[in-house]
């Protein structure tokens, strides 16, 4: 329950009237630990605005707040504060799955109600919420007289930084969606991003830029105005306006988190905090954290085929095969994809031929559920609509019906199509294209995850919507992808470089999970092109990218010429009690702890950037009074990305405790990984 509590002054000062043309600050707010405040100013044309201070220091300068309408004047200018109300709230709650077990939600709130002068006397409230490391707004409209259906051409919202700094960013509306390498540029060089942006600005603060709890409402990117001022830019719809809503709603919240450096970014909450809790109640029988193989990587590389025909990937004997691999390995599921009919032709941007319930002739579809439950493993189906969402939405229940009959758990879902391409039928034939990050898609995407719960299936989406936290509202909406995963480095023209993940752990993932799919030993794509990274990297991307359901990508051939390595997939688990980002810099390297949930065990996962890079640890995290040996995989004598040492790993044994320093040392493109085994723990993969 969130406890609601009266705040006294001074924690907010009301001055209902700007005297003078020049701004005046109307309202003020802190965080619980006083660090981040916040002040509301009205200028003398009674234009809101607000500014955030870190310490006393400006870190947001005065930023605008308003909309625009396709079909009413914008509210921006001419109001007043007609009132305030504050509130506190310090909570706990736990989560069925994920980074920590339990997340504390300490914040204070400040609800601003705006009201037009003049004719339309139209109010606006902005709620802000400051954490001790962030803070977060949103936008009501009322259901009022002058406001019954809001039809947002734009909203007005800026994030003027006070300093100048380095951004890592992705550009918005280009035809490859999320799938884009970070840009590292200087702030005031940033075009068009989307949301997560990283900022470190001059004096060293960290600061990311987001937006929690995006549900019926179009996807927020960041237009750079001038110098370090940015605008929230809407995605478009089809139609006119950007959003389209009865009054009576909120916006989703706009999110700045705050942070000395790197790894304090990670350990932010406030994405999960401002998120609705959970809507689907005990989960535990059916939502289920765990790693899988699947008949995939040789599709990526070109070799099998989701079509019918010689190539084709999905057969009843090739998925018996992964089966089989799976249960030997300890692996819990097995993705399939091209299983279904409607593949063959050109299914890019085209996914009208694809029907979610009939398996194609050469997959016993039943056969296999039973073989693979013989086996306790379950297998993951795939649902790649090629960006024909209206035609997957008319398959919805009778396609996670067929799923849960056949035991699956978790289905993929794809939406493989340029950028503003999706296919929108509506009711009376209408065709329209469709943004993937746009209202209608996100709620799309939304109705797709609802319709999986009432099956107890949960979704993996591919070519997603970015992630806002909606997993704490929907626990099945287990991962997503969101951004270049290694499916890019079976491609001989499109390796990933090696700092790619040490981007990807402070931009993207501070959303929530990526389902990258990790753990290519071979470390080879298609026509023999290498991929950017050592063997030790690939283990250690398994503690360093968070995701409840994880991939062991690479084939059973593969793996059975790496077995030592195998090993550490193998026993890594995919839900943890605790985490610590330990140390990083965007885009150079990172460190993260975790610990395993149910167990005594911790795993450390380190990945670097192009250069070597050598850091060391302070175990702090492992429990006191305890003996850990330590089993690590690191790079070996002269393992580097660019040679054939890409292979060379030392794996070995060391008693450890509490306290005890390790030095980690990372080749180029390089990477390790530990498992802490405590001596007489609990143990759980
Ligand atoms: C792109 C996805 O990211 C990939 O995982 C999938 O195999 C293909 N689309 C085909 O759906
Ligand atoms: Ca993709």
């Amino acid at each position: 329950m969130t406890r609601l509590t009266a705040l006294a002054l001074p924690l907010i000062a009301l001055a209902l009237a700007p005297t003078a043309a020049r701004a005046d600050v109307v309202a003020r707010a802190a965080s619980p630990d006083g660090h981040i405040t916040l002040t509301i100013s009205l200028d003398g044309e009674g234009r809101p605005s607000y500014a955030v201070q870190r310490n006393g220091k400006p870190l947001i300068a005065d930023s605008r707040l308003g909309f625009m309408f396709t079909d009413a004047p914008k509210i921006e200018r001419n109001l007043t504060l007609a009132n305030a109300r504050q509130a506190s709230s310090d909570t706990s709650w736990t989560q069925p799955w994920g980074e920590w077990a339990t997340i504390r939600d300490h914040h204070n709130q400040l609800t601003l109600v705006f009201r037009e002068k003049g004719d339309l006397q139209r109010e606006m409230d902005v709620t802000f919420r400051l954490f001790d490391d962030g803070v977060a707004f949103r936008y009501s409209l009322p259901d009022q007289a002058n406001l019954h259906h809001a039809n947002i051409a734009e909203e007005l919202t800026q994030f003027a930084f006070a300093q100048g700094g380095t951004a890592w960013w992705k550009p918005a509306y280009e035809w490859n969606r999320e799938e884009y390498l970070y840009n590292r540029t200087p702030l005031d060089a940033v075009g068009t991003a989307q949301t997560v942006m990283t900022v470190k600005l001059a004096d060293g603060t960290h600061v990311a830029l987001h937006e929690a709890a995006l549900v019926d409402y179009a996807g927020m990117n960041l237009a750079r105005a001038e110098g370090n001022i940015f605008r929230a830019d809407l995605t478009p719809g089809a139609g006119a306006p950007k959003v389209s809503r009865d009054a009576g709603f909120s916006t989703p919240w706009r999110t700045i988190a705050v942070a000395d450096d790197a790894a304090g970014l990670y350990m932010n909450h406030m994405i999960l905090n401002l998120n609705e809790p959970n809507k689907l109640g005990d989960v535990s029988s059916w939502i289920k954290p765990g790693k899988f193989v699947g008949v995939w990587w040789n599709m990526i590389k070109g070799e099998w085929s989701w079509a019918r025909g010689p190539k084709h990937g999905a057969t009843t004997a090739n998925v018996r095969r992964y089966i089989d691999f799976a249960a030997a390995s300890g692996i819990p599921a097995v993705l399939v994809e091209g299983w279904n009919v409607g593949w063959d032709g050109n299914w890019f941007g085209n996914g009208n031929a694809m029907n979610f319930s009939q398996p194609t002739e050469d997959f016993d579809a039943d056969g296999l559920a039973a073989y693979a439950k013989s086996k306790g493993v379950t297998l993951i189906g795939h649902h790649e609509t090629g960006g024909s969402a209206s035609h997957y939405d008319g398959q919805l229940d009778t396609a996670f019906k067929w799923a849960a009959d056949h035991g699956e758990q978790v289905v993929k879902t794809g939406y493989v199509t340029d950028a503003g391409q999706i296919e929108r039928v509506d009711a009376d034939g209408a065709k329209h294209r469709e943004w993937h990050e746009g209202q209608w898609m996100v709620n799309h995407y939304l109705r797709v995850v609802q319709t999986a719960a009432k099956y107890h299936v949960s979704i993996d989406s591919h070519e997603p919507v970015k992630d806002t936290g909606l997993r704490r509202t929907y626990p099945n909406w287990v991962a997503r992808e969101g951004g270049r995963g290694m499916e890019y480095n079976a491609w001989v023209g499109g390796k990933n470089p090696p700092e790619h993940e040490a981007n990807l752990v402070f931009t993207q993932l501070l959303g929530g999970p990526m389902d990258f799919t990790p753990g290519v030993l071979s470390l080879s794509g298609s026509e023999g092109s290498t991929i950017h990274s050592t063997i030790a990297k690939q283990l250690a991307l398994y503690v360093v990218l968070y995701s409840p359901v994880v991939m062991a990508a690479d084939t059973p051939e593969n793996y059975a010429r790496y077995p030592g390595p195998f090993q550490f997939i193998k026993d890594v688990p995919t839900d943890w009690s605790d985490t610590r980002a330990l140390n990083g810099e965007v885009g150079d390297y990172v460190t993260i702890a975790r610990k395993a949930k149910g167990s005594d065990d911790w795993y450390l996962g380190a990945v670097g950037d192009e250069q070597a890079r050598s850091s060391k640890v302070t175990l702090d995290f492992l429990d006191a009074g305890r003996s850990y040996t330590a089993e690590i995989y690191r790079d070996g004598p002269g393992a580097d990305y660019r040679t054939q040492a890409r292979h060379a790993i030392v794996i070995e044994k060391r008693q450890v405790k509490k306290g005890d320093v390790l030095a980690i040392d990372l080749a180029p493109g390089g990477g390790q990984a530990i498992r802490f085994v405590a001596s007489g723990g609990k143990r759980k993969r």
